[in-house]
């Protein structure tokens, strides 16, 4: 092919290329090794020497012309193909999204938290104690001795073998053990520690896994006035401004004096109904003035220090708060049952 004829033909096969696969297997043909320019170029070498400076330029003229075309028609194509990609991928923003579920907390996360916060705002520190307890921590250093009566009300499950002394805690009294225990100065203690505890129980309103908040004040000169006070507050605060408090003489082996708290029934508000038995009233709390054997058996010096303490079953609260009417609801994992107290709680 002479010149002219390759300047042709490049120009009429660049102008029909459709792609860029057609356009690079043109430049192999025109560029390449053996392509129809680099042959041109090599002619150089044959033709008289007067005529090489004009050939060599038209060579590269004309390797221009086909680079110039090339990078106009590739860049071209690479537009267009763009185009059509983002075409094909654009989002149609006039779509209905899908939902993003929201989780919601567990009530009992909120009852917990709303107990939390309460006690904390009282100067009150938060402790959680294990689950696995030992006979010490969970009856002995709480004045209730091997084979004491009052054990039984507390049934729990009991490890086997080289466990033998271990135990699901049956109350987080256990954690007033251990707090005072851990505190080496002996000093005065502010804690609640609230937790799940293990009993063996079952039925609409007992479970064998519950939660209770355990609370525990050590100080000089704590009276049964800071109890009550503190745990009428507490009342009223969790279930409202309107309840009304009643203490009742009781026992638990590690308070002396012990009391049960009652509630103004918060379904009828003391007029009598089936949920409180028609007294007017609910029980919910268990409470005292610390045993000095207790004190002692955790080294306090009970001539020195006083204390109160109290528990509370945490469930109980959130059935009567959020109206739950069987406890096995809530340890069900029903999705279901979870998502409602969002709205009840207003969030
Ligand atoms: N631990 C007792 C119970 O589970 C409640 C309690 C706690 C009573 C602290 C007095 C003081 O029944």
């Amino acid at each position: 092919m002479n010149m002219e004829e390759v300047k042709n033909s490049l120009i009429n096969d660049l102008e029909k290329a459709n792609d860029l696969k057609e356009l690079n297997d043109l430049k192999v043909e025109y560029l390449g090794k053996k392509g129809k320019i680099t042959e041109l170029n090599q002619m150089i070498k044959d033709i008289p020497n007067e005529e090489k400076k004009e050939f060599g330029q038209k060579v590269n003229e004309l390797r221009t012309m086909f680079n110039d075309i090339y990078e106009e028609k590739k860049n071209a194509f690479e537009a267009a193909a763009l185009n059509e990609k983002l075409a094909k991928e654009a989002i149609d923003i006039t779509l209905p999204s899908k939902k993003v579920k929201r989780g919601s907390k567990h009530p009992m996360t909120r009852i917990t938290e709303q107990f939390e916060d309460l006690f904390v705002s009282m100067g009150y520190t938060v402790y959680e104690g294990p689950e696995i307890e030992s006979d010490e921590n969970c009856f002995q250093k709480l004045n209730l001795p091997k084979g004491h009566p009052a054990r039984d009300a507390q049934d729990t499950f009991y490890l086997k073998d080289e466990y033998e002394n271990f135990l699901l805690r049956s109350q987080t009294s256990t954690a007033q053990v251990r707090v005072m225990e851990e505190n080496v100065e002996k000093g005065p203690i502010r804690v609640v520690c609230p937790g799940k505890v293990y009993r063996r129980d079952e039925d609409a309103t007992h479970s064998h896994q519950f939660m209770q908040i355990e609370g525990l004040v050590i100080d000089e000169n704590v009276s049964m006035a800071d109890l009550k006070g503190t745990l009428e507050l507490f009342c009223k605060k969790i279930l409202g401004e309107k309840t009304n408090v009643r203490f009742r003489p009781s026992f638990f082996p590690f308070t002396e004096p012990s009391v049960e708290v009652d509630v103004t029934c918060f379904k009828c508000g003391g007029k009598g109904c089936p949920l409180c038995k028609q007294t007017g009233w609910i029980e919910v709390l268990g409470a005292g003035m610390v045993h000095p054997n207790v004190l002692e058996m955790s080294g306090y010096d009970s001539t020195k220090y006083q204390g109160f303490a109290f528990g509370t079953g945490m469930d109980r609260f959130a059935m009567f708060k959020y109206g739950i009417p069987d406890i096995r609801t809530i340890y069900g994992n029903d999705i279901r049952f979870i998502e409602q107290f969002d709205k009840k709680d207003g969030e």
